[in-house]
């Protein structure tokens, strides 16, 4: 397929719409209810005007900042996006690679089409690549999502796992005790291609069984109120949720995960100065800024708008992470400025992953790095904090 190099991410999202089967593009797409939240994700960046300044040296810039202690090569990174292999078939793996070789972090779904040991294992073959060893850049940093299950030797099990394997943080996604309602996935009933399973939850290594039986989402979908009761008018994914993970849980799922794993803690999903400063006092030690990337609460405020507040309330005792809307390299900069360590991309990945593959997220990654450092250039220079 003869493809001409798009050159902003808005062109990864039009290809994307025109090769994805339109259950996978809905399900990417999709926000909740009347996805205002989706639109306000970005116009909100759009409402900020940045204050150029002048006469500054900005022949060298370096993008280079820490997270979570680790060195990455700039602070743009992958947020999990659960199915990948939906967008392309080496879907995680293929995103694990770009990420590697971009030296930057990748958080990695609960939900992926990949098991969490194959997604690193590709990871680490780039790693250990020695034409990029040379390259004199900081090894890559690999986090893990947490969907916590009512069934906690489940929740147990994926997390010791992702220990074993190496991941450096654990990510808990707190704003999902239910799915929000994506309209377009209720109409398709959606539910995974019949090739591929949410790897993670199938039986792994020698001899183990399958955590919950093979995971079918098609049981739940049109099914969905046998299985999930209250739940009627709803996706298979949605109905699922339901069934499976732990719509009760409170900070008290913080407490239990501190006491079963020597990761560090990143809870993903906070939106207040409020809900900030119940993270500090219960101990996590990172905070994402993120509504889902608008897919949870239709009406809820932008992650642009809500960071200043949560920065404020945190005070720099942990690293403030952001996700949703963030399309281009200015949208970094404003993101970086008003106070967060890192970016992070949900659909623009998976967009650049059905564009192409590997060498898609790459390429994508590094047009958005261009254009941050380009941003940089032209309004004042250094705003990377490399502490
Ligand atoms: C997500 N997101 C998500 N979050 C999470 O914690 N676990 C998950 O499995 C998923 N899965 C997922 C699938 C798809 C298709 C999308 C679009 C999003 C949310 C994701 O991590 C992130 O918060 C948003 O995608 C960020 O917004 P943008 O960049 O997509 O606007």
């Amino acid at each position: 397929m003869s493809q001409v190099r798009p050159v902003c991410v808005r062109e990864y999202e039009n290809i994307a719409k025109n090769i994805l089967p339109r259950s996978a593009w809905d399900y990417y797409a999709s926000g909740a209810e009347e996805m205002l939240t989706v639109q306000d994700n970005m116009d909100a960046y759009s409402r900020i005007r940045l204050r150029p300044r002048v006469l500054v040296d900005v022949s060298k810039i370096d993008l280079k900042t820490k997270v979570m202690g680790h060195t990455i090569q700039n602070p743009i990174c992958v947020s999990p996006s659960a199915m990948q292999r939906m967008a392309h078939d080496a879907g995680e793996k293929a995103t694990a690679r770009a990420c590697a070789k971009m030296r930057t972090c990748m958080i990695l779904s609960s939900w992926s089409t990949t098991s969490l040991e194959d997604v690193d294992t590709a990871g680490r073959e780039v790693s250990d690549d020695p034409s990029l060893a040379k390259r004199d850049l900081p090894s890559p940093t690999r986090w893990f999502q947490l969907y916590v299950y009512k069934d906690r030797d489940t929740t147990l099990n994926l997390v010791k796992r992702a220990e074993k394997a190496g991941y450096q943080a654990l990510v808990v996604t707190v704003d999902t005790p239910y799915l929000g309602r994506r309209l377009a996935d209720i109409r398709n009933k959606f539910t995974l291609p019949p090739h591929l399973t949410l790897a993670n939850l199938e039986a792994h290594g020698k001899g183990e069984k399958s955590l919950m039986g093979p995971v079918d989402l098609t049981e739940y979908s049109g099914g969905a109120a046998k299985r999930a009761p209250g739940q009627t008018n709803t996706s298979g994914l949605a109905a699922y949720v339901v069934d499976q993970t732990d719509a009760s849980l409170t900070w008290e799922a913080i407490h239990w995960l501190r006491a079963n794993t020597s990761m560090p803690i990143i809870v993903k999903g906070v939106m207040t100065a409020e809900d900030a400063r119940l993270a500090l006092e219960n101990k996590v030690d990172g905070i994402m800024v993120s509504n889902h990337g608008g897919r949870q609460l239709d009406g809820a405020l932008s992650t642009i708008e809500a960071l200043p507040e949560i920065v404020e309330a945190v005070n720099g005792k942990v690293d403030v992470f952001i996700d949703g809307g963030v399309r281009r390299g200015t949208d970094i900069f404003k993101a970086l400025a008003l106070g967060a360590k890192a970016c992070f991309l949900g659909r623009p990945v998976l967009w650049a992953l059905t564009y192409k593959g590997e060498e898609g997220v790459q390429e994508m990654m590094q047009l958005l790095e261009d254009e941050f450092k380009l941003c940089m250039a032209l309004s004042v220079g250094k705003v990377v904090d490399e502490g």
